[in-house]
């Protein structure tokens, strides 16, 4: 397959399950909570700082920042997922927009913190280099990646990842696996500053400066 026609599928898989089982996701914020908290603490956000959340889904992760005192922007492609985010937010200081992550709409350096979480594997590779360089762009101090840890020596790779893609709607399971995120962070300009897993091995957060040319 091209990458353009990749990049097509995509793209309708996504929109066609998350604007279809939007209102599933949130039975599985349990899972998601204490990493939530997390990268608050890691972001080092600073009152007054401007956040996006990119592809922010239901915002789950907007909300938890804007609980503690954030501005934030949450971003998503799929207008199901976005009508949970505003029913949710409704009083949090969050502002919720449909737009695509691989072309935003915000000027250079438009925020200071900037988030993306479990997003990436889902989409081709190509594709996730647009987005971290559309979010380097719009970034001035840090991005906080978050992304399914694999717990797994590489002879389990297949057998984690065929798991992994029954529970997790990806259909880049098996690419994932073995992908070098780190390397793909850099080929989009971003410089990966600290790496952390976190409890039960569930997420593994990337901690990323903006390299400006
Ligand atoms: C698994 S959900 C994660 C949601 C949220 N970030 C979280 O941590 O719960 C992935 C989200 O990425 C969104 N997404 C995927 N590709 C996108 C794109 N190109 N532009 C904007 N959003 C996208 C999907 O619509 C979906 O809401």
């Amino acid at each position: 397959m091209t990458a353009l026609r990749a990049e097509g599928a995509y793209r309708r898989y996504v929109l066609h399950y998350y604007n279809r089982f939007a209102h599933w996701y949130d039975l599985g914020e349990f899972m998601r909570r204490r990493t939530r908290r997390r990268a608050f603490e890691l972001s080092g956000w600073r009152p007054g700082e401007r956040v996006l959340d990119l592809c922010t889904g239901t915002g789950g992760l907007a909300l938890a920042f804007a609980a503690r005192g954030a501005s934030v922007v949450g971003v998503d492609i799929a207008r199901g997922m976005l009508k949970r985010a505003v029913a949710k937010g409704s009083g949090a200081s969050a502002a919720w927009l449909e737009m695509d992550a691989t072309r935003l709409g915000f000027p250079d350096a438009a925020f200071d913190v900037s988030l993306l979480s479990l997003a990436l594997h889902h989409m081709p590779e190509a594709v996730q280099v647009k987005v971290l360089s559309e979010l380097r762009r719009v970034t001035r101090r840090r991005v906080v990646l978050i992304e399914p840890e694999v717990p797994v020596k590489p002879g389990w790779f297949r057998a984690w990842a065929s798991v992994a893609s029954a529970i997790d709607e990806s259909e880049y399971m098996h690419e994932w696996v073995r992908q070098d995120l780190v390397g793909t962070c850099e080929k989009a300009g971003l410089r990966v500053d600290a790496v952390e897993t976190s409890r039960f091995w569930i997420h593994r957060f990337l901690l990323c400066g903006t390299v400006r040319a």
